[in-house]
């Protein structure tokens, strides 16, 4: 093993993050290579730096006419040149703020400055790199979005198993959640990924579900287990009734104990509306980690990131700075929130009316951008391909039992028209 490799994992021999690391997490290491000697010549070398593979004139990088043109009020550093592997340090610092603003209970002295990655997606892809060994079992809400079944079992060999978070009666069921977290912690470890609000279901917790899931997860390291939770919030702040807990699951878990570590992935992909930037966050936090730990295991970050995509997109992150600082962006925010929020409203509307319907059952919604409708004696791929075929409405079937409505993405006014469509043509499935 690299001997890099060996002094990171010396210093995080104690914590549970070392417990909980992959065959890979244990081998990554960021090498004093080009980066970071590239990072020292450009504080030192003051006549010439023939360190980094860009190419420079006039102390600034090179760039196409036809590319600066479209972007006049941007300095070419801004747009062509590399970023620096864990992100450009204004967006993390910036982001580490708005997380301390948006999530009033974390508490700043248990989570790491936050790391930047090509959207939520890669946080998600590189945590599972470093904690996820083949054969290794992670718990997840089932049904879950697709890709991280891609992510988790086809890439890194691992094991996914889902837990029905409701039960029969639509009701948020704890003591499944628990029952299956007390399996895992019986082995020595649990990992487990919470994503609020969920894709498919578009359900984020209430305050009591909330602290009644944070107590399981207390149970499992409590009983001796290192545990470790990925909080995916590639989907925060899209909530739209009271009660719903409306702070990150993520606040109460990287204060929680010291046997536990929490992983938040999020981002601007869905929260500030780029999802194509390919711009996102991951932020650690442990109540049982110290500075020397975070910054270890960001090292270890760094090396995933920089031996996969090497850096996120420098435009993206020079665009987000400048979105952050301009005046319209809070209250085209706000406009945008209230947009999805009539929207969401609407299909409350109209599944609250139908409550009746023989074969469609809508899951638990309240935020996010999704609803999914559980198909009783019809085949949710037929619908769908029915759906597209004949009405020209396009939907996502999950396995042979879910329907998935973006409303984030349908007008208000077509809401009832499509669900219509949607009730009416699962009644004439074959039986
Ligand atoms: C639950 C969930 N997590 C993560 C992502 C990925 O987000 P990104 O576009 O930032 O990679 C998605 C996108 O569809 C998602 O639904």
């Amino acid at each position: 093993m690299n001997t890099l490799a060996i002094e990171l994992n010396e210093v995080l021999r104690e914590t549970p993050v070392f417990r909980l690391l992959s065959d890979f997490g244990k081998r990554i290491y960021f090498p004093h290579g080009i980066i970071s000697q590239s990072a020292e010549a450009k504080k030192a070398a003051v006549k010439a730096d023939g360190t980094i593979g860009m190419a420079y004139s006039d102390g600034k990088p090179l760039i196409l006419p036809a590319i600066k043109r479209y972007l006049p009020d941007f300095e070419p550093s801004e747009i062509v040149a590399y970023a620096p592997t864990a992100g450009n340090e204004k967006a993390r610092e910036l982001w580490k703020k708005m997380l301390l603003r948006k999530n009033p209970s974390l508490d700043a002295d248990y989570i790491s400055l936050p790391v930047v990655t090509s959207g939520v997606t890669a946080g998600i892809s590189c945590t599972a790199d470093i904690f996820l060994n083949s054969g290794q079992t992670i718990l997840s809400a089932a049904p879950a979005w697709d890709n991280y079944h891609l992510i988790f079992e086809d890439r890194r060999g691992g094991v996914m198993r889902g837990i029905e978070f409701f039960d029969d009666d639509g009701r948020f069921d704890i003591q499944k959640i628990r029952k299956a977290i007390m399996e895992e912690a019986r082995k020595g470890s649990v990992r487990i990924i919470l994503n609020f609000p969920n894709n498919p279901t578009g359900y984020s917790p209430s305050i009591s579900e909330a602290h009644a899931l944070v107590e399981c997860i207390s149970e499992a390291a409590e009983s001796g287990a290192d545990v470790m939770v990925i909080c995916d919030d590639a989907y925060f702040g899209f909530f739209y009734e009271d009660d719903i807990y409306k702070e990150s699951i993520f606040s109460l878990l990287s204060s929680l104990h010291k046997r536990v570590l929490a992983i938040k992935t999020d981002g601007p992909t869905k929260e500030d509306y780029c999802w194509g930037f390919r711009l996102a966050m991951v932020t650690i936090g442990s109540k049982g980690l110290r500075t020397e730990h975070f910054n270890a295991l960001t090292t270890k970050f760094m090396g995933a990131i920089r031996s996969s995509v090497s850096c996120a997109n420098t435009l993206a992150q020079s665009l987000f700075l400048r979105a952050c600082d301009d005046d319209t962006t809070a209250a085209a925010q706000a406009v945008f929130f209230d947009i999805l929020k009539d929207r969401y409203n609407a299909v409350k509307q109209f599944t609250q009316a139908h409550k009746n319907h023989p074969r469609l059952s809508p899951m638990p919604f309240n935020s996010g951008y999704f609803m999914c409708l559980r198909c009783n004696g019809v085949d949710a791929g037929w619908l769908r391909r029915e759906l597209l075929e004949k009405h020209g409405i396009g939907v996502i079937a999950f396995g042979g039992e879910y329907i998935r409505v973006a409303f984030s993405s349908i007008e208000k006014e077509l809401i009832p028209a499509v669900f219509t469509a949607i009730y009416d043509t699962a009644l004439s499935a074959p039986a």
